[in-house]
């Protein structure tokens, strides 16, 4: 049975955070008639499902893999739970593979663990972090290394809905190869998981559409997200500094609260296929390559902090700016204080991956996206650059 690591923080009171983790609906993002938009076919094609969040297209991923009791799915170490939740929903076990510092894969672990005769494992799952793209090598030699033991190849392009753009076709000619993204990660929409797979691998019936009252609520909290959005960044929040988290080690082999059965066979809300549709792609791309330039000049010279990808690469629209930091006690806590909007993936299954380890509290994802105003940018950046001077 996994063993898992997960930082409490709930007597830390930490105050909401000021800024949005996430992009929201604005019209001034929509083209209406225009081109520049999201090719048709990668959101309407006949190899394309709809999810209402991206686990919920890996577990009809994991499904058509053959992954239940008796079998394993490969993931790396460095992961969240909701990459895990669905293997284990379906009552399969997984077993994880080291990553590098610069989170790619290592081949060498993904062939030890295939080498007993019995592994049961049946796909492997690779996420492009960050919006960042894996090396086209490492992809090749891990798609090979599948290919060579009949697992499914699943790309995880949640954080990387270009990087879907880019190599979805690939995988609707190969029932051995699927990908599937997160679209509210990156357009402004309420919610989201898309699938591309050969559709042979589909049932025949498509994903239950949600109701009108699903879509009319989705549709004012759009509207109330993106005024919050507009709340003053630089309100002071006073908190006690002395509150503190705790790590809790626990067993089991059933998926986190994050994932919910009665989700797994619904569709996104048409809003969110609405807006997929209708997103301006090279004014939010360059807005998100911006933020992440900002971030990379406010930390460059930090001594308690450095960018894990210091390198923005010309094709890449990034998700979140990753960092780590030295000193988790106090710097997480005085920017979670302080009302910092930050991911961190410390709530994870413990493997013999160093780096996963280290990285479990150390490393923050600081949002980049296309909806934050110069002043929230301003103030985030000023924020974690004193914290790390
Ligand atoms: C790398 C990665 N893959 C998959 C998922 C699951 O995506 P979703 O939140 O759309 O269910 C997440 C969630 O944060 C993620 O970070």
């Amino acid at each position: 049975m996994p063993e898992y690591q997960r930082f409490d923080a709930v007597a830390c009171e930490f105050p909401r955070p000021r800024a949005p983790l996430f992009p929201s609906l604005r019209l001034a993002d929509l083209s209406f008639g225009g081109s520049g938009t999201v090719a048709p076919a990668l959101i309407d094609g006949t190899a394309v499902r709809h999810f209402a969040r991206g686990r919920y297209a890996m577990h009809a991923a994991y499904l058509a893999a053959g992954i239940g009791p008796g079998t394993a799915l490969l993931a790396p170490s460095y992961h969240c739970r909701t990459m895990i939740d669905p293997a284990l929903a379906l009552g399969g076990t997984v077993l994880f593979y080291e990553v590098d510092s610069d989170l790619t894969p290592r081949v060498d672990s993904i062939r030890a663990l295939l080498a007993p005769r019995d592994h049961g494992i049946k796909a492997l799952v690779l996420p492009h972090y960050f919006g960042f793209e894996q090396p086209p090598a490492l992809l090749a030699a891990v798609m090979a290394v599948c290919r060579h033991h009949g697992l499914m190849f699943i790309e995880d392009c949640s954080h990387a809905w270009q990087v879907a753009a880019k190599r979805a076709q690939g995988a609707q000619a190969n029932a051995d190869h699927v990908l599937m993204a997160s679209p509210y990660k990156f357009f402004g929409c309420e919610d989201g998981g898309v699938l591309w797979a050969n559709p042979a691998l589909f049932p025949i019936t498509p994903p239950a559409r949600p109701g009108l009252l699903r879509e009319a609520k989705a549709f004012t909290s759009a509207w109330s997200r993106n005024r919050a959005a507009r709340v003053d960044a630089t309100e002071a929040v006073p908190r006690d500094p002395a509150l503190r988290g705790q790590d809790i080690v626990e067993r089991h082999d059933q998926p986190s609260p994050l994932y919910e059965r009665a989700m797994e066979n619904k569709n996104s809300l048409a809003l969110s296929r609405w807006v997929m549709r209708r997103t301006l792609l090279a004014p939010l791309i360059e807005r998100r390559r911006q933020h992440y330039r900002q971030w990379l000049e406010a930390v460059a010279g930090a001594r308690g902090g450095q960018a894990l990808m210091h390198d923005l690469p010309d094709d890449c629209a990034p998700y979140m700016f990753p960092i780590t930091i030295a000193e988790p006690d106090p710097v997480f806590y005085q920017l979670k204080q302080a009302g910092m909007p930050i991911f961190r993936w410390d709530d994870m299954a413990v493997s013999s991956c160093t780096v996963a380890r280290n990285y479990r509290l150390h490393l923050l994802h600081l949002p980049c996206h296309q909806g934050l105003t110069s002043q929230q940018m301003a103030w985030m950046t000023a924020l974690v650059a004193k914290a790390l001077a």
